[in-house]
């Protein structure tokens, strides 16, 4: 079955739930698991009024601040026993899911329904559904 998942983690209740899902998948499979949060890079019209220097200390916040709680959940998954390892990427969360999948050898794409940013009443965010649409793997959106 599958080898390789990766899980999009965005510290919401639902990639949380994503995350249980997939270890649950992971254990019954003997599949590695992928944990991969994706920070979004400074927003241009900040740049001009920072320095370079600024913008690189930003960035070494945001990825310092990820990979706290993504560790903290790896620590989670290697307690059941699985084989796990975890990333920061920056960039479009739903393109850098996809790039990581593709270049990892993946099988399949866990992510939740909804993340941390979003309208309640929209059934399904748009990191979920680009993926849906466009990844080449299995895709599970766990609700
Ligand atoms: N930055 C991210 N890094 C890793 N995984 C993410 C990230 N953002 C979203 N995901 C994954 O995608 C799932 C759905 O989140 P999505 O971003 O689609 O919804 P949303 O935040 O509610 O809405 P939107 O981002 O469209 O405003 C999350 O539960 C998580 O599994
Ligand atoms: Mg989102």
């Amino acid at each position: 079955m599958f080898k390789n998942i990766v899980v999009g983690y965005d510290d919401s209740k639902s990639s949380e739930k994503a995350l249980e899902r997939a270890v649950g998948i992971a254990k019954s499979c003997g599949a590695k698991l992928h944990i991969v949060g994706v920070i979004r890079p400074i927003d241009f019209g900040y740049i001009g009024y920072i320095t370079p220097e600024e913008i690189e200390e930003y960035e070494k916040e945001e990825i310092t601040k990820e990979e706290r709680f993504l560790k903290k959940a790896m620590e989670k998954v290697t307690k059941e026993g699985l084989e796990a390892t975890y990333k920061v990427l920056e960039g479009d969360p739903a393109e850098e899911l996809m790039s990581y999948a593709d270049e990892n050898n993946c099988d399949l794409i866990v992510v939740g329904r909804r993340g941390s940013g979003g309208l309640k009443r929209l059934l399904m965010g748009s990191t979920s559904s680009t993926i849906v649409k466009y990844a080449n793997q299995d895709v599970l959106v766990v609700v």
